[in-house]
């Protein structure tokens, strides 16, 4: 039977001689402190302080020793072992610090180049214009209604108390579409909106309508060929006078600021009976009436629209009993209203489209 190996001698187990420990634990403290990002670092922990590093089988051959040399040999392992791991997790600081600096630098966006050479463009004036305007008469419980600009000559005219020989039916005013007998026109005014609605709709009627008109006039300074209107239509029991006076002082503040009222003068529409013109308060002057405001011309007021009680023959005909009810109407033009709210004395730009004049009101992106 054999005893213990009383020789064995420790320093002669190769792998944990105390210089080729301190060898293993320089050869990774180096390839720690050369390692230059966290790949490399990642692969120099499975060289150094891995299962199969040099470091880990001398730990495995400590067990061999004799009991008195296993100390020692423990304590050096140990020590190599606690030094490499050290040096590992101070350099995985290092470099994660530093990779966050790369990328931070890398990935950094100059804001003050210029994205795309063209200009994204956007909405027109008076589109803008005509939202707020149907906004406004949404706010007080009305629905937007919309008719073709392409319309039956019997809806434009007829329906609305126009007679055959009414002079906004000839030719001057009316773009006809051919063949003639089919009857339609470009529609000369938002005012069929009111007769499409009567008969697709009961009583009570609110409604608002801003669309596209058109009438065969020069292109010039304040007239063209297709400009912009909004037309109001109320039917309901016991509407009067007083209640469009109402509606049209509240539409006027909104869009021209507080205290902003109108006034009527009467006048003459076929589709209301009676009739007026309704004018703004010059909201420059603010009524003033002063030579010197450009706005107004020294009148203190500005045409803005026309409207009225509607006609009982255009109730009766778009089917609604005038027995039973009454209405009130009103059309503005949209291009005049953003005209004088901006202070522009040519329409011609609105219809040009030159986005810088466009950008210059406000136009959304
Ligand atoms: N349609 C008329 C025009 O183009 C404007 C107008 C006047 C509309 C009176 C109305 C109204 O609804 O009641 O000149």
């Amino acid at each position: 039977m054999s005893g213990p190996n009383t020789d064995y001698d420790p320093v002669e187990v190769t792998p944990l001689k105390a210089d080729q420990v301190e060898a293993m634990r320089e050869a990774a403290l180096a390839a720690i402190a050369a390692a230059p990002d966290l790949d490399a670092l990642k692969q120099v922990r499975i060289d150094h302080a891995g299962d199969r590093s040099p470091i880990a089988l001398a730990n495995r051959e400590i067990g061999a020793l004799p009991p008195q040399a296993r100390k020692d040999a423990g304590q050096r392992i140990g020590q190599a072992r606690g030094a490499i791991n050290q040096a590992l997790a101070a350099r995985q600081v290092v470099l994660e610090a530093e990779h966050e600096e790369r990328m931070l630098a890398e990935e950094t966006v100059d804001v003050s180049l210029p994205t795309t050479r063209r200009r994204p463009g956007g909405r027109h004036p008076i589109t803008l214009q005509s939202e707020l305007i149907a906004d406004l008469f949404v706010a007080m419980g009305y629905e937007v209604a919309e008719g073709p600009v392409v319309e039956a000559e019997w809806l434009n005219f007829d329906a609305l108390n126009l007679g055959p020989d009414h002079p906004a039916r000839t030719m001057q005013d009316t773009f006809w579409t051919e063949p003639a007998d089919h009857h339609v026109v470009l529609r000369t005014q938002t005012s069929p909106v009111q007769a499409r609605t009567m008969l697709t709709r009961k009583p009570p009627i609110y409604v608002v309508c801003p669309g596209r008109v058109f009438r065969t006039d020069e292109y010039d300074a304040t007239h063209s060929p297709m400009f912009h209107q909004v037309e109001g239509l109320v039917v309901d029991e016991g509407i009067t006078m007083a209640h469009l006076k109402g509606t049209l002082d509240h539409f006027a503040s909104q869009l021209f600021g507080d205290g902003i009222t109108t006034r009527f003068r009467p006048s003459y529409f076929p589709f209301t009976e009676p009739s007026a013109e309704v004018d703004v308060k010059c909201f420059v002057c603010r009524g003033v009436e002063s030579d010197a405001c450009r706005t107004c011309r020294g009148e203190g007021w500005i045409e803005w629209g026309g409207c009225g009680v509607v006609n009982p023959r255009v109730l009766v005909a778009c089917g609604v009993d005038p027995e039973v009810y009454s209405g009130f109407a009103f059309g503005m033009g949209i291009d005049r209203s953003f005209m004088f709210r901006h202070n522009l004395e040519d329409l011609r730009p609105l219809f040009e489209g030159d986005v810088r004049f466009s950008s210059a009101f406000g136009t959304e992106i």
